[in-house]
């Protein structure tokens, strides 16, 4: 199995969040570790949980600090412990612009409501105070705006008759403690999941000028023209066996440059079955070392290779100077 990601997971009580992570990480397939636990309060009962369990902690309480200070703080404890991706678990602290960033796509919260609804704080009072059939909890990916970002996934939990808030949170706590380790599972995971990869092509080749998808033999394709005359200047390759299971097959100038880079990175570049000598390349996308801008460049490459002279005399003219 690959190395396993590291994670931090910031605290603030309880940590019971914190302790269903601790525990899924102790199986041997989970491909992810636990590798700090950190809390503004010291007194968190997570914290001694997770001395318990032989994991580093770090405490820091936030008092007499400006919110920049003390997550800078929590950032240089994080980057040693030498994590990857940070978790928050029940941190019921805002975080500053700056520290968002720093951690942008790898940073994830759980949040006691099915988001967009419900931000915030009695998340479980205005549900059942807004007569909802169904609660629940939500993943999501941390962006400056509170409780807002992508979301990873959610779990719907019934709202009984005789539910009051701690009824209802009690039993959304369950299914939070469901639904963290698996999503973590599966988003430390993403790069390798085709389906994923599949995305980052498709925006990227989408975001291209006249641009539209169509399938080329079971396979998703990228066309520039219209729907009638457009030329394909990308494919995505998947095998289900064989070694080279992902892949995105674009346009080089001609067999030289087709050879020079497979002899150049010959891991990274191979020549397609089935497209002769025509000079187009494949690039594999499943070595989990994927450059989405370097993809991003061969998309663009691809796409003026082919796109008709009247989208592509614009940067012919750039080019000149
Ligand atoms: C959890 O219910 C979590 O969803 C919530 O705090 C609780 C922490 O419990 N988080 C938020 O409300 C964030 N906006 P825990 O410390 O036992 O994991």
């Amino acid at each position: 199995m690959a190395e396993k990601a590291r994670v931090a997971i910031l605290i603030s009580g309880r940590g019971s969040n914190m302790a269903a992570l601790v525990y899924a990480a102790k199986a041997g397939d989970c491909p992810y570790e636990i590798v700090l636990v950190a809390s503004n309060d010291p007194a968190a009962p997570g914290l001694a949980l997770a001395e318990a369990e032989a994991i580093a902690t770090c405490a820091h309480p936030h008092k007499g600090l400006t919110r920049e200070a003390h997550d800078q703080i929590m950032h240089d404890a994080i980057v040693r412990s030498g994590a990857e991706y940070v978790v928050l678990a029940g941190y019921m602290r805002i975080l500053s612009d700056g520290f968002v960033q720093k951690w942008a796509d790898r940073m994830v919260n759980i949040h006691p409501s099915l988001l967009p609804k419900y931000k915030g704080l009695d998340t479980y009072q205005r549900a059942l105070d807004a007569g909802d059939r169904v609660a629940g909890c939500s993943v999501h990916l941390v962006t400056p705006q509170l409780d807002d970002g992508p979301i990873l996934a959610q779990t719907e939990v019934a709202i009984l008759p005789g539910d009051d808030a701690d009824s209802l949170a009690s039993r959304i706590l369950i299914a939070e403690h469901q639904l963290y380790p698996a999503t973590l599972a599966r988003y430390v995971t993403r790069e390798a999941d085709p389906e994923w990869i599949l995305d980052q092509v498709r925006k990227r080749a989408l975001a291209l000028e006249e641009t539209h998808e169509r399938e080329s033999f079971g396979s998703p394709g990228w066309r520039v023209g219209s729907e009638k005359t457009g030329k394909y200047f990308a494919y995505f390759t998947q095998k289900l066996h064989g070694e080279a299971s992902v892949g995105l097959l674009v346009k080089t100038s001609g067999l030289d440059e087709q050879a020079a880079l497979i002899d150049a990175d010959p891991e990274l570049y191979y020549a397609p079955k089935f497209y002769g000598k025509s000079g187009w390349i494949a690039i594999r996308l499943d070595l989990g070392r994927t450059d989405w801008d370097h993809i991003a460049d061969w998309l663009a490459k691809s796409w003026r290779l082919v796109a008709p002279k009247r989208l592509t005399r614009m940067i012919d003219i750039a080019d000149q100077f």
